[in-house]
């Protein structure tokens, strides 16, 4: 018999290797991959290159609807497209990481990405890893197994500046402290931790630790489904 399809949760704040550990547990177990964090950035691409200004929710919540986002959940090729133009490079930018808070915590853009996140994961045949925020406790409360990432603000800022090479990693780390506070205390489905997650400190853990601790926990659920 094929396993079964498995719907995994994986949460947590910036720069705990959420998105490297969730692509390669995804690959090694076959399953499809979806960056929830590259939606919300793509909204805010959006927002930014029509002139939206992101400091306006109502202006936000008023044009939620219009772009046309897609993702492609191949984990070893993911894509993200706006009304047909890749953006996968552009999502990445400063000016992005920036506003991407304040876009985020508008509710109509939220029920517009939960929507999205929702048909992806129940399309998904064999089954699906999902990295974001809220995903284990608003978006996907069902999901088989939960995870939720940390790591000290130190290796999470090192981690970062590393990824966006010259970064100043002081500068780098008080960007990432006040984008995971605002993200933190946001009224609509704020980032946060579900009851039922195993919470996996990545401090003192290798990228490969990381994903064959998840792998493991994984199969153990599919074992017993
Ligand atoms: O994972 P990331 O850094 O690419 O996410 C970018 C932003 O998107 C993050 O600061 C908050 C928002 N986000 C969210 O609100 N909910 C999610 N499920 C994923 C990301």
């Amino acid at each position: 018999r094929t396993a079964p399809a498995v719907i995994v949760a994986i949460d947590g704040p910036s720069g705990t290797g959420k998105s490297s550990t969730s692509k390669a547990v995804a690959a090694q177990l076959g399953l499809s991959y979806l960056d929830t964090g590259a939606q919300y950035r793509a909204i805010t691409w959006w927002m930014v290159s029509n002139g939206i200004d992101v400091a306006d929710p109502s202006a936000i919540a008023a044009a939620a609807e219009k772009p046309e986002i897609i993702s492609g959940t191949d984990p070893s090729a993911p894509t993200i497209t706006v009304d047909g133009t890749d953006v996968a490079g552009p999502i990445r930018t400063q000016e992005v990481t920036s506003k991407v808070s304040a876009v985020s915590a508008v509710p109509e853009v939220r029920a517009r990405i939960t929507e999205l996140q929702r048909s992806l994961a129940a399309s998904a045949a064999y089954g699906i890893v999902v990295e974001g925020r809220d995903i284990g406790t608003t978006v996907l409360p069902d999901a088989d197994l939960k995870i939720f990432l940390t790591a000290s603000p130190e290796a999470r800022a090192a981690r970062r500046s590393g990824e966006l090479k010259g970064a100043d990693v002081n500068a780098t780390r008080e960007a990432l402290i006040k984008r995971d506070a605002a993200d933190s205390s946001r009224k609509t489905s704020p980032l946060a931790k579900a009851d039922d997650a195993v919470e996996v400190d990545t401090s003192d853990l290798t990228l490969q630790q990381v994903i064959e601790c998840v792998v493991t926990l994984v199969e153990e659920k599919r074992a017993a489904k």
